[in-house]
């Protein structure tokens, strides 16, 4: 591989100077620089990669064996070596392709009956008098249904759904003030059953439903691998939807993870999101790279981290329900290729996967985009945008909101130049020294690399269309950096230290050997409790 980061590396050196608008010179260089599979458009023309780049970038993913790690994930290989398991999200939305082996075992039936038995109770629930769904979960058993169920707020037609996350006790009291517990159902997400923030709002709920006339008996569901915990918490099995170890928590939406969302829009809708999300892996596995979204998407973003050096990328979909995706990508992307060493344990010797962070437009550019334009730091930007909005009555608002997408885009790329300042000066009435000043402060360098993808409705289908895309970009991105991208051992050291901290902090133990800085903190905050 040594060879192509080289080659990518000369390409780089070569590129850097040259503006990404000459590129458009040529008048081919926007549909030769897009991908499409069914409606799903996606545009990298505004970036710096060429023709020649292109093809260095994808002899990059074919020497890592993309192909060939693709076929063993699809196939139900332990791929996950540090944790010995299967990757297989990808079975969860397989609705009606062919039979998925792990260990010599099709685990098709089991998926499909656990999916037949989350319709049976998402219509029971729809149908009942339970007005409210509390989704007790954090990380993946958080993010991914809390950030599609804001997403599809138009086909939202079950109960209403809440989602408590954080051990902050003001989150669960902030949720749970004003609900009533004999009309709420409480579903606890955690793939493990062990998760101390969740275990700990779990049982908070359960006090909460008992004391206020609720029945935890049947008003909680669990959403786990653990079945034998969630036994031990008292929820009765038909309540339990259970999954298999090879379902990451990050990637686990689509199965019983998913189960508010698909109480909140349906189960026909939810099946829609899954056929988006099977359609994009059909895309995955059956398109050449120069054609294939996630890889392109990878490439992408191969190039401008380890590449060009840039540290973060921002996340911008001007679709205010697409608000909670750069949470939701932070997880995705950073639990998944935020990692220190290969697959072998040895250090990476380029950097990992990127800061990914980001807003909804247009709020984020009267927020943070100021840096994206002028900042010293180049942020390459990940537009997204739907062709049309939910509100037909507002057509005059998606105008807007597509036309500040498109100019945020071509900002970025063409910038403005001093003497383009310098007249912009004289024409406001600016003269010698003041006209200069205030010039260098207008000066935009431009030449910032964006792309765009573009859909469009986000409707259930296409936001399955865009999380699997995302997922594959992740393993394409991961495999080309030789790191395992499935496993999460980063988060282990805190919450080790948080669970011998608990004591300390509750004045059970000394702070004796914690380093000083620790030792005041704990100190300051038991002086300052109860006043
Ligand atoms: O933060 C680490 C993590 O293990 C995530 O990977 C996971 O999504 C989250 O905690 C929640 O885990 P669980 O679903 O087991 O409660």
């Amino acid at each position: 591989m040594t060879q192509h980061w080289q080659a990518l590396a000369a390409r780089q050196a070569d590129t850097a100077e040259r503006p990404i608008l000459s590129l458009f010179d040529d008048p081919g260089r926007a549909p030769a620089f897009s991908a499409q599979t069914g409606d799903m458009f996606f545009d990298y023309s505004k970036t710096n990669i060429d023709a020649e780049t292109r093809a260095a970038l994808i002899d990059l993913l074919e020497a890592a064996d993309v192909e060939g790690k693709r076929a063993a994930m699809f196939s139900g290989a332990a791929i996950n070596d540090t944790e010995g398991r299967a990757v297989l999200h990808t079975a969860l939305r397989n609705l009606d392709g062919g039979p998925v082996f792990v260990d010599g075992f099709d685990v098709m039936p089991g998926v499909l009956a656990t999916l037949e038995r989350m319709r049976v109770y998402a219509n029971h629930i729809r149908g009942s008098e339970i007005t409210d769904v509390v989704n007790i979960g954090i990380g993946g058993s958080d993010l991914g249904p809390a950030m599609a169920v804001e997403a599809l707020a138009p086909y939202h037609d079950g109960p209403r759904c809440h989602f408590v996350s954080n051990v902050d006790g003001a989150h669960i009291s902030d949720t749970l003030r004003g609900l009533d517990a004999k009309t709420t159902l409480v579903i606890v997400a955690s793939k493990t059953f062990t998760t101390i923030e969740t275990m700990t709002n779990a049982r908070t709920a359960k006090a909460w439903m008992q004391d206020h006339g609720g029945d935890p008996a049947t008003q909680f569901a669990a959403l786990s691998t653990a079945e034998e915990k969630t036994k031990a918490f008292g929820i009765p099995a038909e309540s339990v939807f259970g999954f298999e170890d090879w379902v990451g928590g990050r990637y686990s939406m689509w199965g019983p993870i998913g189960l508010a969302l698909m109480i909140a829009i349906g189960p026909k809708a939810f099946d829609a999101f899954l056929r988006g999300g099977q359609a994009m892996d059909q895309h995955f596995k059956a398109a050449d790279w120069s054609e294939n979204l996630p890889a392109l998407l990878a490439l992408v973003g191969i190039w401008h981290a380890q590449v060009c050096g840039h540290a973060s990328r921002a996340v911008l979909p001007y679709d205010q329900r697409l608000a909670r995706l750069p949470d939701y990508l932070q997880q995705l992307e950073m639990e998944s290729n935020g990692k220190g060493v290969e697959m072998d344990g040895t250090p990476l010797t380029r950097p990992s996967g990127p800061v990914v962070w980001g807003a909804a437009g247009t709020n984020g550019q009267h927020a943070f985009y100021q840096l994206i334009h002028q900042g010293t730091r180049v942020v390459p930007c990940e537009f997204m945008i739907a062709a049309e909005g939910h509100e037909p009555e507002l057509a005059h608002h998606h105008n807007l909101l597509i036309a500040n997408c498109l100019a945020q885009s071509e900002a970025l790329m063409r910038g403005r130049d001093i003497d383009a300042a310098r007249e912009k000066m004289a024409t406001a009435g600016f003269t010698g020294s003041e006209l200069e000043r205030q010039a260098r402060h207008r000066v935009f360098a431009g030449n910032r690399p964006s792309t765009t993808l573009a859909y469009p409705k986000l409707d259930p289908f296409a936001l399955g269309q865009i999380i699997a895309l995302y997922e594959h970009r992740v393993f394409v991105e991961g495999v080309i950096l030789g790191i395992n991208s499935y496993d999460q051992w980063g988060v282990e050291l805190g919450k080790e230290l948080a669970t011998s901290l608990q004591p300390v902090v509750e004045g059970r133990s000394d702070a004796a050997d914690k380093d000083a800085s620790t030792a005041q903190l704990v100190s300051f905050v038991r002086r300052h409790r109860g006043r």
